[in-house]
């Protein structure tokens, strides 16, 4: 039984990690889409959010025959890992900027677990500039940030938005 962690903040779920999640899930049996739990003034939703709006967008999403859970997590990652029985940690690499913080992340994470691989897949192409934290920004400023991520993930986006606008009045 091959199970991965595919780890992240997911504020919000982008097309970008959906596309990872699809390529990535013939490869394992099953794989846990785990959010971290830390606080974090700038996070849009917070983790249960996040966790139920990514297991909504999964219901519609093909993932093979891969058994698909959500959950969020604190703590150390390899600590989560191992707990959760888990041979690999599964993250995407969009440009050159990211490959340092990863390998950096993934040869600490050896360190602390060797039994734990970290697989990389290359982002796609045309989601390759997308980031969460691009998109909030974009989004609060008036942007279009439509198919950049799954819709239900933009009308939540919408709704946050008009709820925070309204606690402004
Ligand atoms: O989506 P992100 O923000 O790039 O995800 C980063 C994440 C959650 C994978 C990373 O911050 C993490 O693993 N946090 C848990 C704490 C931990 O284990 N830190 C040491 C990493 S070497």
């Amino acid at each position: 039984m091959k199970r991965a962690i595919f780890p992240g903040s997911f504020d919000p779920l982008t097309k970008g990690h959906l596309d990872i999640i699809e390529r990535s899930v013939p490869l394992f049996d099953e794989m846990i889409v785990a959010v971290v739990d830390n606080p974090d003034k700038s996070a849009m939703f917070n983790p249960e959010e996040r966790c139920r709006m990514i297991a909504e967008v999964l219901v519609e999403t093909d993932t093979n025959d891969c058994t698909m859970a959500v959950e969020s997590f604190s703590g150390l990652l390899v600590d989560y890992a191992r707990a959760r029985e888990a041979s690999a940690i599964v993250r995407g690499i969009r440009a050159v900027s990211d490959y340092d913080y990863e390998v950096r992340m993934a040869l600490m994470n050896k360190r602390l677990e060797p039994d734990i691989e970290t697989v990389f897949l290359m982002a796609a192409e045309e989601y390759s500039y997308v980031s969460s934290r691009l998109l909030k920004q974009v989004f609060t400023l008036g942007g279009r940030v439509e198919g950049l991520v799954p819709e239900l993930v933009e009308e939540r986006m919408k709704k946050k938005w008009a709820e925070i606008q309204a606690t402004k009045e």
